[in-house]
């Protein structure tokens, strides 16, 4: 059931726990997401990056790809269809295209066209019934060959974005996309509490998900975030489980491999399993099993 974000992570801010985002790059990883997502009875966001949706030959082909596979493998739970980091035209485009919500990222534009901007985008998505996300402070890190540095952000600035009318906030709270490096000194707790206090109970979102301690992730969802954005886990645990299964011979490309492992079917079913456990040990810990409705 493809739906928009808005009333899930209302849910989830009341629920207090967190729906994960995890982005998607192909038909196996949204496969790997979408059944894990129903066998835990959890809602959840399909993030896709602006990169990923080229790669993927456009959002056209992947919100007709997410909306089949939806139907056909029968998924009851709540899936959101969301844009991640998206510039201006991106966000407009994957309205058209059929998606069911978007995140506007501003945050390398001057402030007061950020909100200009954001507002613009919040009445095109509302009209069309499209959940908005905005960003405030940006993430640093690298993601999609973008790198920013990690800013913490200014609860007055993020007062001002929510009344551009978003729906949930992406405020930088010293998050980082990718592997945090050795001496990252942890979430700025103190800024999440004034942000959430400021901004009238708006869902928060968590960029950056991958390598934050789980009792930091368990304190966040306490202090106000409601969506976690997980990227680099998954591709980690499925470049190692393809990485162990070639290792391991069964891939090879000869006619001595009775099995036929270079199957593309086989080859990729160790990184689908291994997405599978990681979205599995990710929804549990953000309590969102058992929260579909
Ligand atoms: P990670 O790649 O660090 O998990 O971050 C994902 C993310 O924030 C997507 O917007």
């Amino acid at each position: 059931m493809l739906v928009n974000g808005t009333r899930m992570l209302q849910l989830a801010k009341r629920g207090h726990y967190a729906v994960g985002q995890f982005n998607i790059n192909n038909l196996e990883w949204t496969k790997a997401v979408l059944l894990t997502a129903e066998k835990m009875k959890a809602p959840v966001i399909l993030g896709v990056s602006m990169g990923a949706g080229k790669y993927m030959g456009g959002y056209k082909v992947v919100a007709a790809m997410v909306r089949a596979l939806d139907e056909s493998l029968g998924i009851t739970v709540p899936v959101c269809l969301h844009l991640d980091h998206g510039n201006y035209d991106a966000a407009k485009a994957c309205i058209e295209a059929g998606f069911t919500s978007i995140m506007f990222d501003g945050s390398a534009l001057d402030l007061e066209e950020n909100l200009k901007k954001t507002e613009e985008l919040v009445a095109y998505a509302h009209d069309k019934g499209v959940s908005i996300e905005a960003e405030v402070g940006s993430i640093g890190g690298t993601e999609d060959g973008i790198t920013a540095d990690g800013e913490v952000a200014d609860p007055l600035v993020c007062k001002r974005m929510v009344e551009t009318g978003i729906d949930f906030l992406a405020a930088g709270i010293g998050n980082i996309h990718g592997i945090y490096p050795a001496n990252w000194t942890g979430l700025h707790f103190d800024a999440l509490d004034a942000i959430n206090k400021a901004t009238n109970n708006i869902p928060l979102v968590l960029h950056g998900g991958t390598g934050i301690p789980d009792d930091q992730i368990v304190h966040a969802i306490k202090e106000g975030v409601s969506k976690i954005n997980v990227n680099t886990d998954c591709q980690l645990v499925f470049a190692q489980a393809t990485i162990d299964y070639c290792a391991a011979g069964k891939a090879a490309p000869t006619g001595e491999n009775k099995e036929k492992g270079y199957d593309p079917r086989k080859l990729l079913k160790p990184g689908y399993e291994a997405i599978c456990a990681k979205v599995e040990e990710k929804i549990k810990l953000f309590g969102s099993d058992g929260k579909a409705c």
